[in-house]
C-alpha cells in the first residue's frame, strides 16, 4: 500500500516499523551543512535519516538529531536512524568495534538499522555474524545490507541465522532493478533506493518533465512518488530546506498505472555509482 504521509511506515520482517521516506546525507559536509539539513528534515516531518561511517558526518547527524528533537518535541524513539559499516571494517570484531564508533560519533545508544555498506567478497559473512550478534543483544533494532545483488543475498542467507531486513541499492528510473526487487519481495527483504534522483541527472529527462507538468509537480516529486507507489523506501538527499520540503510534498497526487509503466520503461540498467560486482575499494 502506498505511503499516505512522510511519516508513514512499512513493517520489516522482524516487526520493526521503518518510514517509507527519509533524508540521505551522502556528500554532505560534516558540520553546519549536515546539522542544518538533518534539523530541517526533522522540522518538516521527516523521521528517518540515512548516514554511513564513510560519509564522515555522523557527528553532525547526531548534533542535527539532538537539535531537531529539542525544537520539535519529538523523542529519539520517534526517529529511525540508519548507518553502515564501511568496507575496511568488515570482519567480526572489526564490525562490532565499528558499530560502537558510529554510536559514539552519533551520540546515540542504539541504531534503528545497521547495514553492511558493500558486499566485499570474503568479508561480508563475518560482518553479518557481528550484525546478528548486535541484533540478538538488542543493541540495534534491525539489520540489513546495501548493494547486494541476488547472488550475494543467496550466499549470505545460506549461512545466516537471520535474513537481512533491508537491502539498500541504487535504484531510479534508469536502473529499475526489477529482478532484484522480485527476489527481495519473495524473501521479505525491504528494498530501499539510494540515489533515487540519480544524483540530479534525471531531473531534466523529457518524459519525466512531461509527467511532472501534467501533475503540476517537479520531476523529483514524480520520481519519489514512483518509488513509493512501487513500495520502495526512498531517501533523497538535499541540503536545501526548500528542496527538503519539495521532496516530501508527494502525498497529494497519484501516478496512473500508465504513468508508472512509462517510467518503468525508462530503464537502461544504467548506474551512477559503482557496480557491486566490480568494486575495488
Ligand atoms: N548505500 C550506498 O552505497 C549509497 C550510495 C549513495 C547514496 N546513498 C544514500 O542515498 C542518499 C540519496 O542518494 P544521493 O545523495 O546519492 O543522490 P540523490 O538523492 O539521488 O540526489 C541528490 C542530488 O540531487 C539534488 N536535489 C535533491 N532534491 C532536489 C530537488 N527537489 N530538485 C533539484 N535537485 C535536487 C541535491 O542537491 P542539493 O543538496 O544541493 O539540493 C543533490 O545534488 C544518499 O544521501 C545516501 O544517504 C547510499
Amino acid at each position: 500500500m502506498t505511503a499516505k504521509s512522510v511519516q508513514d511506515k512499512t513493517t520489516l520482517h522482524n516487526g520493526v516499523q521503518m518510514p517509507w521516506f527519509g533524508l540521505g546525507v551522502f556528500k554532505v559536509e560534516e558540520g553546519p551543512d549536515t546539522i542544518h539539513s538533518v534539523k530541517a528534515a526533522i522540522k518538516n516531518g521527516y523521521l528517518s535519516i540515512d548516514t554511513a561511517a564513510v560519509y564522515q558526518n555522523e557527528e553532525g547527524v547526531g548534533e542535527g538529531i539532538r537539535q531537531g528533537l529539542a525544537e520539535s518535541g519529538l523523542k529519539r524513539g520517534d526517529l529511525f536512524i540508519t548507518s553502515k559499516v564501511w568496507n575496511a571494517d568488515l570482519g567480526y570484531e572489526e564490525t562490532l568495534a565499528a558499530y560502537e564508533t558510529s554510536l559514539q560519533k552519533l551520540g546515540l545508544d542504539y541504531l534503528d538499522l545497521y547495514l553492511i555498506h558493500w558486499p566485499v567478497a570474503g568479508k561480508y559473512k563475518s560482518a553479518w555474524k557481528a550484525l546478528e550478534k548486535l541484533y540478538k543483544q538488542g543493541r540495534v533494532k534491525a539489520i540489513g545490507v546495501s548493494n547486494f545483488q541476488i547472488h550475494h543475498l543467496e550466499d549470505l542467507m545460506k549461512d545466516a541465522e537471520i535474513n537481512p531486513m533491508v537491502n539498500q541499492v541504487e535504484l531510479h528510473p534508469k536502473l529499475t532493478q526489477m529482478e532484484l526487487r522480485d527476489f527481495c519481495r519473495q524473501h521479505a527483504i525491504q528494498i530501499e533506493a539510494w540515489s533515487p534522483l540519480m544524483q540530479g541527472e534525471l531531473l531534466t529527462h523529457p518524459v519525466l518533465l512531461k509527467i511532472a507538468e501534467t501533475h503540476g509537480k517537479s520531476v523529483a516529486q514524480i520520481i519519489l512518488r514512483w518509488d513509493l507507489q512501487n513500495e520502495i523506501i526512498t531517501i533523497p538527499k538535499s541540503i536545501k530546506e526548500h528542496r527538503i520540503i519539495e521532496n516530501s510534498s508527494i502525498f497529494d497526487f497519484n501516478l496512473s498505472l500508465q504513468e508508472m509503466e512509462t517510467i518503468n520503461l525508462l530503464n537502461e540498467n544504467r548506474r551512477v555509482g559503482p557496480d557491486p560486482d566490480h568494486i575495488d575499494f
